[in-house]
């Protein structure tokens, strides 16, 4: 009894497995013979922008890139200066030389858009469409600043400084860095001419 059982179960799980198998056999089938017209189209425009809206966002670029305002949940993106950098006319006080000594801290300003290192001080800077920003940019100005670090984006030039992430950035897709692109070059555009980085002082 027990044997002709376990037998009768077999053949059921058998059975039930081969059709699952050839359902998902057909459904491949059917995706092979796909009519042309509805095959994956190229995003639109609009699709793109909201896809690099989404990557812009979440990846954290506004941490550094937009200037804060004080909200009851702390500080966060001013929306009236997104993306625009470190605001040219902040003034920000002396920071103590022996205070981000190699070993000591990093310092950062309370927009957190300025950072002060044993690198000296570093600026985020404008990623808006404006000139002053990426408004004249090649994508491949970008997809270099973003994945390889160089300032501009231009190899030979010098390298990005501290804090800006881009070794994360490295094995970025192209799509990816085109969909960024393509949103920072739809954003308002602020001028803000962002200071370029000081040395180290007292060096
Ligand atoms: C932790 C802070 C921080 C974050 C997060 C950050 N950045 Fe940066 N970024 C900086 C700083 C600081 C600089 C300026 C470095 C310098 O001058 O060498 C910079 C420089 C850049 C540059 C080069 C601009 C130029 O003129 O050469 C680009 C492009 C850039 N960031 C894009 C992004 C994007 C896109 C993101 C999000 C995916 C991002 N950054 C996230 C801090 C940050």
């Amino acid at each position: 009894m027990k044997t002709s059982l376990k037998l009768a179960v077999t053949l059921i799980v058998t059975a039930l497995s081969f059709s699952i198998y050839s359902c998902g056999n057909q459904a491949t089938t059917e995706q092979e013979e796909m009519p042309a017209d509805m095959k994956p189209q190229e995003p639109t425009q609009e699709e793109l922008i909201a896809l690099g809206e989404y990557k812009v966002t979440t990846m954290g670029c506004h941490d550094c890139h937009s200037p804060k305002i004080m909200t009851p949940e702390g500080p966060m993106p001013d929306p009236e200066r997104l993306l625009s950098g470190h605001p040219a006319d902040e003034t920000l006080p002396a920071s103590d030389p022996k205070l981000t000594a190699p070993g000591a801290w990093i310092l950062m300003n309370q927009s957190i858009t300025a950072f002060v290192g044993p690198w000296g001080t570093s600026y985020a800077r404008n990623l808006t469409s404006d000139p002053s920003g990426l408004g004249n940019w090649t994508e491949e100005n970008f997809k270099i600043a973003i994945t390889e670090g160089w300032y501009k984006g231009i190899r030979d030039g010098r390298r990005l400084l501290p804090p800006m992430p881009w070794p994360n950035m490295r094995n970025l897709s192209d799509e990816d860095v085109h969909a960024m692109f393509v949103y920072l070059q739809s954003t308002k555009p602020i001028s803000n001419m962002v200071p370029e980085p000081l040395p180290p002082a007292g060096s």
